[in-house]
């Protein structure tokens, strides 16, 4: 099996479709960096969607069975479905899972269910519309939002997880209404430490909550029952007692997983990276003429040679020019 030198296997990888996204969270595209004027890749900067098909093949022949479909926000690439569509016909992958803001979902719930989509995770930071409109920097209807999950839930697209990323003064007050409101069956509600990725966020130390904290809130009122981290996963679940819903953390700050980092990252350019906080990717646009056997070894080569562990290391290092969230979809 291909391992990397800390005998991590390579089997998840993230695939973004587009940088573009029709939201501008402060902790990702902050308007007050650059106004409006972020720049995305122009359409035929991207890859199509058969160049991603063939990647993917090689890669789930050196091990990936988790594809996760990301952006800036996925639902903006046109013909996403018939994408989904292609990829759930390739053997060997057993979970296509796509994460989004939710702004579009509503009325591609059900064609992405049809396509072959296996489950969404959803991104909502707030539930009260003032919030919302704060933390995604647009005055647009969390209703709206609201709807699209409802739809998920509607075409089945379980287990329905729940992003929240919790920042200190900006939605801290709201962890028991959000783990209140996703107590329901087939939900998994996702509090995740505020992270220093990419370079734009101004990150500091003090705007992160820490999962203890909402551990210890969260437990004021509803007894919980760990569950645990499993290899491979970035989520430590706690199941809630009654045995409806549960709350997961992800605490890349206070308690990283890079031991167990079992994913590659592929950019909408066609870039891989090997961790989320890489200031370099590798250029596969141009392996694209290459035979399938090439493609492989190049990729071998770049996975056996990979060392990564940013977040065990976050404390020693400062690294500048690192990677933007929405290039590589989290
Ligand atoms: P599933 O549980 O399979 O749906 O995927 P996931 O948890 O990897 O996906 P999601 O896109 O929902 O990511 C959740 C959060 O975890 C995001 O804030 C990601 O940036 C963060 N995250 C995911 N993978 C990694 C990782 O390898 N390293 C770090 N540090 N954070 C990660
Ligand atoms: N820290 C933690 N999570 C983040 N996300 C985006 N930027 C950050 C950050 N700086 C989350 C999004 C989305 C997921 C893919 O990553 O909210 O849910
Ligand atoms: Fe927000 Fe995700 Fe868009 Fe970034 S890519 S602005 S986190 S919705
Ligand atoms: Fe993996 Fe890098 Fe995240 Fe560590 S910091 S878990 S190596 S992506």
């Amino acid at each position: 099996m291909l391992k990397d030198h800390l005998e991590r296997p390579l089997s998840s990888l993230r695939i973004s479709v587009i940088d573009a996204c029709n939201f501008r969270c402060t902790y990702c595209m902050p308007v007050d960096k650059y106004g409006e004027n972020y720049k995305f890749l122009p359409k035929n900067k991207l890859l199509t969607f058969s160049e991603i098909i063939r990647l993917i093949k090689v890669f789930v022949k050196l091990g990936v069975k988790k594809i996760k479909i990301t952006g800036g926000e996925p639902l903006l690439r046109a013909n996403i479905c018939d994408f989904i569509s292609s990829l759930s016909k390739i053997p060997g992958i057993e979970d296509i899972s796509l994460t989004t803001n939710g702004y579009l979902l509503a009325d591609k719930a059900q064609l992405l269910k049809e396509a072959g989509l296996h489950r969404v995770t959803i991104s909502l930071d707030s539930l009260q519309p003032h919030n919302f409109q704060k933390i995604i920097g647009r005055k647009y209807s969390l209703e709206k939002v609201l709807q699209g999950i409802s739809a998920a839930e509607q075409a089945q697209l379980f287990p329905i997880k729940i992003n929240v990323v919790l920042i200190k003064n900006y939605n801290d007050k709201e962890i028991l209404d959000i783990v209140k409101y996703f107590k329901k069956q087939h939900y998994a509600i996702r509090f995740i430490e505020y992270m220093d990725v990419g370079n734009v966020n101004g990150w500091q130390m003090q705007q992160v909550v820490t999962s203890k904290e909402i551990l210890q809130k969260i437990e004021e009122e509803y007894p919980l029952v760990a569950h645990g981290l499993e290899y491979g996963e970035v989520a430590d679940r706690y199941f809630h007692k009654d045995g409806i819903g549960e709350v997961n953390f992800i605490s890349s700050v206070t308690k990283p997983f890079c031991s167990s980092c079992v994913r590659a990252r592929v950019s909408a350019e066609g870039k891989l990276y090997t961790c989320l906080f890489a200031t370099e990717g590798h250029d596969l646009k141009c392996l694209l003429n290459e035979s399938d056997d090439e493609v492989h070894k190049y990729l071998s080569n770049i996975w056996k040679n990979r060392s990564d562990r940013y977040s065990e290391e976050r404390s020693s290092t400062t690294k500048k020019n690192k990677v933007e969230m929405y290039h590589i979809g989290g």
